[in-house]
């Protein structure tokens, strides 16, 4: 298991580059499963889970080449034939994510075959609105032996109300509707950058999708879908995890190549502890801190409200604050697995169902902890560069999950970051682990 060894206490300054958004790149490499043509999709990220999806597509029958060469961070994807439209279980359990494939596969091929996703660390992780909207659609889902089997000869139009909003889930009908027979209207859906450019890709590939951002979404089917070469957006979730890392460790950083009209909630929040930041033209934003941080509260919210991806990092400068901060997780049942850690390191933090309570200022100390899921890894990080003295972070497989070579852009502004074991570089064959 690889682990970080992180020495705390210095600023981070200077500028770091963000990747492509792993949770862009992940549906759109599903969609490729909508065309006999070939996809080609620019700015991937080198994280797991890309490589996960790799896998995914060639165990069905897809010719996949992923290129990490400098200028490169490019999938070229080729679903002509699928010879065996199934998701296995020993590669779903490793990425939940694995269920976007469901509605191209039977918008595809009129069948499919998915195992179960089952439940994460930080929550049950159900997909029952994805099969409430696809039977919906005409399709015929069975569940047995932790397999979904679905079957429809052609998918038709339908009138789909989320119950709640699901990113995946509008993602998967989405993908479901762009080759059903007539029309799709899709209300309440998810208005994440995600599904935005998801839609993009589609329309690009010849769907007609009206809507994509807000949370009522049209879609008119058509017969067949060609291929077409597109750029994923920028990770705003990454993105945020280094402002933060800029202020928290009271540095002087210019986060570049990310797209800062995705980031309004989580700047607004900065702004208010008394962080600054500018906006330094369409694709960078700097952020400075001298400390004097004042508490602010958070509840986190679909998009565009403060994200729950963004939480745990939250918390960590939250330590940092004078005050107290209430932290309110409305998305997750169980996404406080960092608190625990963050209070072995000092921290003054107590949980009560949905909300936890901060209070700062406290000085963080290094300690050995372990992390949990892929944003729990990066509160973590953020204590650590803060912490006095070094800090050991163990199973930071789950950091490589989302972050691409955290380790080597930290060390470029400055923090004092090793990794112990083998960086992730694709074609790793990890053994499988539950992952959120
Ligand atoms: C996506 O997960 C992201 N993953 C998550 O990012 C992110 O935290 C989440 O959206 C919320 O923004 C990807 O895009 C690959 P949801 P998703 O369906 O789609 C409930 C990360 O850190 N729900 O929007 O699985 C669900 O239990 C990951 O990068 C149902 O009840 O999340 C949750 O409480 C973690 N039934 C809520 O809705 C369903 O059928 C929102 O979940 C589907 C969801």
């Amino acid at each position: 298991m690889d682990k970080f060894v992180i020495r705390g206490g210095n600023p981070l300054l200077g500028t770091v580059r963000i990747s492509g958004a792993k949770n862009s790149a992940l549906p759109c490499m599903a969609a490729a499963i909508l065309t006999e043509d070939e996809v080609t999709l620019e700015n991937i990220p080198q994280v797991r889970d890309i490589e996960t999806e790799r896998r995914l597509l060639v165990s069905m029958g897809a010719e996949v080449e992923l290129g990490y060469g400098r200028a490169q961070h490019r999938t070229k994807i080729c679903c002509r034939t699928l010879s065996d439209p199934e998701a296995k279980y020993e590669i779903v359990k490793t990425m939940r994510a694995s269920s976007l494939v469901l509605g191209p596969l039977i918008a595809r091929c009129g069948m499919a075959r998915v195992a179960m996703p089952g439940g994460c660390a930080i929550g049950g992780r159900p997909i029952d609105l994805h099969i409430k909207g696809l039977e919906k659609m005409g399709a015929v889902i069975t569940q047995e032996h932790g397999y979904l089997e679905a079957r429809a000869e052609r998918l038709r139009g339908a009138h789909l109300v989320f119950d709640k909003i699901t990113v995946t889930g509008t993602e998967d009908l989405l993908m479901a509707a762009v080759l059903a027979d007539g029309e799709t209207l899709m209300e309440n859906c998810a208005r994440e950058p995600e599904v935005t450019d998801l839609a993009a890709l589609l329309n690009a590939m010849g769907a007609r999708i009206e809507g994509a951002g807000t949370s009522t979404i049209r879609v008119h089917g058509v017969t067949s879908l060609h291929g077409a070469r597109y750029r994923i957006n920028p990770d705003r979730i990454e993105a945020g995890t280094f402002l933060i890392a800029g202020a928290i460790t009271g540095g002087d950083l210019i986060v570049a190549n990310c797209e800062p009209d995705h980031l309004g909630a989580l700047i607004a929040k900065l702004e208010e502890l008394g962080v600054r930041v500018d906006h330094l033209g369409p694709d960078s934003v700097r952020v400075r801190s001298e400390g004097h941080l004042r508490a602010a509260d958070i509840s986190t919210e679909e998009y565009p409200g403060f994200p729950t991806d963004m939480q745990a990092q939250y918390m960590a400068l939250a330590t940092q604050a004078e005050g107290v901060s209430q932290i309110k997780e409305n998305i997750f049942e169980n996404r406080f697995m960092h608190v625990q850690e963050l209070v072995r390191m000092g921290a003054n933090i107590k949980v009560d169902g949905k909300v936890a309570t901060v209070r700062g200022a406290t000085r963080l100390s290094s300690a050995a902890v372990m992390c949990s899921d892929l944003r729990a890894s990066a509160s973590l990080v953020l204590a650590a560069l803060i912490a006095d003295g070094e800090s050991i972070l163990d199973r930071v497989y789950h950091m490589d999950r989302g972050y691409e070579r955290i380790e080597e852009k930290l060390r470029g502004v400055g923090a004092q970051i090793r990794r112990l074991g083998n960086i992730f570089t694709p074609r790793d064959e990890e053994s499988a682990v539950h992952s959120d």
